[in-house]
């Protein structure tokens, strides 16, 4: 299937970054107590909302088993699939992060189908399970994830997460993604989802379930209809940097939350640094750098250089680098990631089959 290549080619969490990292990874003690410090809230019949943390990638608590054991996981609408690194793996990745062990869990139903998901920036493989997976207090029952066995490359040893919790609309091997399961399940009250990222420490951030939290933006949400139902992708009709057009040809963008920055294909990157000045490392010509508007459905969607400009802190030393970055595998699209969802509070609305965004606040 073409588009599921393209969704697990490049719809993820992980691309391709060149950006120094800060230490992730703590003794087990304190990432215990890092993870007991984080809470669910709920309310009645609202919105679940489930808090975020930010290193490089955001992400959030979910559980798997009976009892549950804590995972990590970035909520990315740019794939489809749950997985967890297995305890039956002894690779430095696993060893580096929570992994499951089945044989702890009462509700384990076995699977053993082998998967193998290609991210942008680095693969995963294992085999499938069946558990029960707590997500914001809520249980859902036999949820077909990977168990992850080996990981490429040296990218996930690097990350503070442990795994990925898909919230696209298609996963490898067909199996439904979470969020549909629990709305099908009744779990959740509307069938749609809000991201909420706050640039910096990113402390605030949070996924809300089943509905939109309204202190979170100024609530002036504009909606545009999704191209598809196989991805979170929406028409662009103009970008323009400072005022000027950008030729684009049926340009789309994908929305996703799994990519840092803002991503295009290669010949749209050319043209952007074309028409706007390089970033200076030392993040001293910020001021005269050129707001870049990306009109979507009538409605503009403006990003200035605070917006679209990275800023890495390493020893003390803040670095500026441009958040805008090539690809070769796309092809005429710009993946709008987490840069532009710290501007727009995005709805994900599945039951509408549309994205909404209003201004953050
Ligand atoms: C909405 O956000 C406010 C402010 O951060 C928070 O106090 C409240 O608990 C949130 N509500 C839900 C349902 O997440
Ligand atoms: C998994 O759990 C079982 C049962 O508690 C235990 O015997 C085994 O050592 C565990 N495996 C790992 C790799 O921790
Ligand atoms: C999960 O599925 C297995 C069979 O695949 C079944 O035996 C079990 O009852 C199911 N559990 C729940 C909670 O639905
Ligand atoms: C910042 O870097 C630019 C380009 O390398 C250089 O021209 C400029 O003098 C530097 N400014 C400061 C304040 O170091
Ligand atoms: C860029 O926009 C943000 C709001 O998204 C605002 O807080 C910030 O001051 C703006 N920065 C510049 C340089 O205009």
């Amino acid at each position: 299937m073409k588009t599921l290549l393209l969704a697990v080619l490049i719809g993820s969490v992980l691309s391709m970054m060149t950006i120094p990292l800060h230490p992730v990874h703590e003794t087990p003690e304190e990432k215990a107590k890092f993870i007991k410090s984080l809470k669910y809230f709920r309310s009645g019949a609202g919105p679940t909302g489930i808090p975020l943390t930010f290193n490089y990638e955001y992400y959030g608590l979910v559980q798997i088993g009976t009892p549950p054991q804590n995972f990590q996981v970035v909520f990315d609408t740019g794939s489809g699939n749950l997985w967890v690194p297995s305890s039956s793996c002894y690779s430095v990745s696993c060893t580096l992060h929570n992994t499951y062990n089945h044989s702890k869990s009462s509700t384990y139903v076995a699977d053993g189908k082998k998967i193998y998901i290609g991210y942008a920036a680095a693969s995963v493989a294992g085999f499938l399970s069946k558990d029960t997976v707590t997500w914001a207090g809520i249980k859902i029952p036999n949820i077909t994830f990977g168990e992850m066995t080996s990981f490429g490359g040296t990218y996930w040893t690097t990350k503070r997460f442990d795994g990925v919790l898909g919230m696209g609309w298609i996963a490898a091997e067909k199996i439904p993604p979470v969020y549909m399961t629990m709305y099908s399940l009744g779990l959740i009250n509307a069938y749609n989802f809000a991201i909420y990222l706050v640039p910096g420490t990113g402390v605030g951030s949070a996924i809300t379930l089943g509905g939109y939290n309204t202190s979170y933006s100024k609530n002036d949400w504009n909606y545009i209809p999704l191209l598809n139902t196989e991805n979170w992708q929406i028409p662009i009709d103009q970008i323009t940097i400072g005022g000027q057009k950008v030729p684009i040809n049926g340009m789309k963008a994908w929305i996703d939350s799994g990519t840092p920055h803002l991503v295009g294909d290669n010949p749209i990157i050319a043209q952007f640094n074309k028409m706007m000045p390089t970033v200076f490392a030392n993040c001293s010509n910020l001021a005269s750098l050129p707001t870049v508007v990306i009109t979507m459905h009538g409605v503009d969607y403006p990003l200035n250089s605070s917006n679209y400009v990275y800023t890495v802190v390493n020893d003390g030393i803040t670095t500026c680098e441009t958040g805008w970055i090539g690809n070769s595998g796309l092809d005429n699209f710009i993946v709008l990631g987490d840069l532009f969802i710290q501007v727009y509070y995005t709805l994900f609305d599945m039951g509408n089959k549309q994205i909404g965004f209003a201004t953050r606040i």
